[in-house]
């Protein structure tokens, strides 16, 4: 048994639905499937080190058609336990959980405090806050569910020595510091809308600001009102836009996409960049980075033994340009890995990063 086991007390088994959704390779959407037709399948995937998917499409899609975007899931039983492990709950301590989802880790949550009178878990979508409820009672465990926005946090219960949200945020709500006590903690997986974010580990404190750590990679849904958006170029603007050949290799281009290499950095960088990267054979890949707000797009179309290979821009801000300059200085830098940043959310809600520690002299602010 690995450490990570141990410290999941509570049985995944009875949180997760009797349909669950899988990836589809023949559409690449989604395909539900049922306890009740494939109860092996299910089971197989209840007992995997993986994610599994509870919900397509915010419940608008019925099993038997194809979902296309995740919209809630029981998280990797290994990452829950990461952050289970940074939150470092104590018995007696009252915690705010944001995305309920199954009820599983708020289940978890609820042992390791003690009693759930101490858990409050907030849950958007009403249908998930349900079944949630229900799963959480027939478990023997009776956190409040509550049904509603959590970047708002949950006033009535405040404050909290422990928040945990378990869908991703780009910017850490300004109710979740005032709900926590000074000293208390926040863990949530945090980073910008290009690439994978960072378990973030932050530490409230007297003047109303909160600092911390990242540390390892988190792929979590983005919550609800912060979700990343693409763009698709008609072929009218594809034609119009600026072709130009990017001198980078192979090597450089991976490590520009590569949460643990450069891509953490690059977010920290380049402000609204969302990043896709899409495998269309094995020969073709395409790197496409979007700015919804600005209309801005580009994309590097890589075709295996054809470099050097051409970028296409169009938009008011020419992004690969950005993201090759953010990629140069973080060679400059010294390469630094996602572990080495912290975050400093100040009493006005700014959001400064720094390497290695607050007042090192590359720190600067993000804009969102
Ligand atoms: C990865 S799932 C959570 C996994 C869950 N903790 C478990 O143990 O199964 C993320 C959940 O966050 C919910 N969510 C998204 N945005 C939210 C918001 N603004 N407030 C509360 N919940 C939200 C989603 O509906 C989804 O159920």
């Amino acid at each position: 048994m690995t450490d990570w086991r141990e410290q999941l007390i509570v049985p995944r088994a009875p949180f997760i639905p009797s349909v669950v959704w899988v990836d589809d390779p023949t559409t690449d959407g989604f395909v539900a499937v049922s306890r009740n037709d494939d109860e092996p399948r299910w089971r197989a995937l209840v007992e995997a080190d993986e994610p599994i998917i509870t919900q397509v499409d915010d419940g608008t899609t019925e099993p038997g058609t194809t979902g296309l975007q995740p919209s809630s899931s029981c998280s990797q039983p290994s990452l829950v336990a990461a952050m289970l492990s940074a939150l470092e709950v104590r018995e007696g301590h009252r915690v705010l959980e944001i995305g309920t989802g199954t009820g599983w880790n708020a289940a978890q949550l609820s042992e390791r405090v003690g009693t759930g009178e101490h858990v409050v878990t907030v849950e958007v979508d009403p249908a998930v806050a349900g079944d949630a409820r229900r799963a959480l009672t027939g478990a023997g465990y009776s956190p409040w569910v509550v049904t509603g926005d959590g970047t708002n946090g949950y006033p009535p219960a405040a404050p909290y020595d422990r928040v945990i949200c378990t869908a991703s945020v780009r910017a850490i709500p300004r109710a979740w510091i005032d709900q926590t006590r000074p000293g208390g903690v926040i863990v949530a997986p945090w980073g910008t809308d290009y690439g994978d974010d960072a378990l973030t580990r932050l530490e409230v404190h007297e003047d109303g600001s909160a600092s911390g750590r990242c540390g390892i990679n988190l792929a979590f849904m983005r919550i609800r009102h912060q979700r990343r958006d693409f763009l698709e170029p008609t072929a009218d603007e594809l034609n119009a836009a600026d072709a130009t050949r990017t001198t980078r290799g192979g090597r450089e281009l991976f490590e520009m996409v590569t949460f643990a290499r450069a891509a953490f950095t690059i977010g920290l960088r380049v402000p609204s960049c969302y990043l896709t990267v899409e495998d269309v054979d094995e020969d073709h890949r395409l790197i496409e980075l979007h700015d919804v707000r600005s209309r801005s797009w580009a994309r590097a179309t890589l075709v295996r033994g054809k470099d050097p290979w051409t970028v296409h821009q169009l938009g008011p801000r020419r992004l690969w340009n950005e993201v090759d300059a953010a990629y140069a200085w973080w060679c400059d830098a010294g390469k630094p890995t996602p572990d080495r940043y912290g975050l400093t959310v100040t009493p006005d809600g700014r959001h400064d990063v720094w390497i290695d520690a607050p007042d090192d002299e590359r720190r600067w602010s993000l804009t969102f």
